[in-house]
């Protein structure tokens, strides 16, 4: 577990890294860290199999069409949740990550697209796929978390997001090796190994100031939206692990 925290605390140049904080709101908010690390809904046994076991072209059709669905309009959600807030600090911290993903041309959402082509998936595929329950009740269940609660609940299903998502693009890139794809055909997952580190170190400086040691109402609020999130993401691993056995 230290290994993951070595990544957060020393981030690479070029990556957003982690303000100074008091000694016990760090101490919190790496034990939170390391639960997300550890919990179901990122140790899936789906994604650890995914590593090393090759999937069929309409296997791999799914698992791919199942993540657009999953990250469809993030950035737009993560926007959102400025409405809540009139703190600067947490919006500066919102503002870095969705110019990431959409600051510059080609955008995130476009290489994901060119990924999927890539490997064969066609925009009709995309268009004509129709994804799972927990699938759309992930990607609504990230909208209401992050457009439509309170903002350190939202700020908590963040942290969740971003570092779960620097541990799943490393598993999906692993298994993407292991289906014999080159570096550039895995540019997207590439890319994000890093970038999600800066991403959760932007929610980790966004959010310190609020559950520093005297504030355990924010903690509890924090700790329900990292919860929920993983909830929704463990149900989304379950749907597909169980679509792509029985394809
Ligand atoms: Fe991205």
């Amino acid at each position: 577990m230290n290994d993951i925290l070595k990544k957060f605390d020393k981030a690479g140049i070029g990556i957003r890294q982690r303000k100074e904080i008091a000694l016990s709101t760090k101490s919190y908010l790496d034990n939170i860290l390391a639960q997300i690390a550890k919990n179901r809904a990122v140790e899936h046994p789906f994604l650890n199999h995914y590593r090393t076991h090759m999937l069929t072209k309409s296997q791999e059709r799914r698992l791919y069409c199942e993540c657009f669905y999953f990250f469809r309009y993030l950035p737009f959600y993560i926007a959102g949740m400025a409405n809540n807030t009139t703190d600067e600090r947490i919006l500066r911290e919102i503002s870095f990550n969705v110019t990431d993903e959409v600051g510059r041309d080609p955008t995130h959402s476009t290489l994901y697209r060119q990924f999927m082509e890539d490997i064969d998936i066609s925009y009709e595929n995309i268009e004509n796929y129709k994804p799972l329950d927990v699938t759309l009740r992930l990607n609504q269940g990230i909208r209401k978390l992050y457009t439509d609660s309170p903002i350190i609940c939202s700020l908590g299903a963040l942290y969740a997001d971003e570092t779960m998502s620097t541990i799943m693009v490393g598993k999906l890139n692993d298994g993407l090796i292991n289906q014999g794809y080159d570096e550039s055909v895995r540019h997207f997952w590439q890319l994000h190994i890093n970038l999600e580190v800066g991403h959760s170190n932007s929610i980790f400086n966004a959010v310190a100031p609020y559950v520093d040691s005297d504030e355990y109402k924010y903690r509890q609020e924090f700790e329900l939206g990292v919860y929920e999130f993983l909830q929704l993401v463990e149900d989304f691993w379950d749907g597909v692990g169980e679509l792509i056995a029985k394809t």
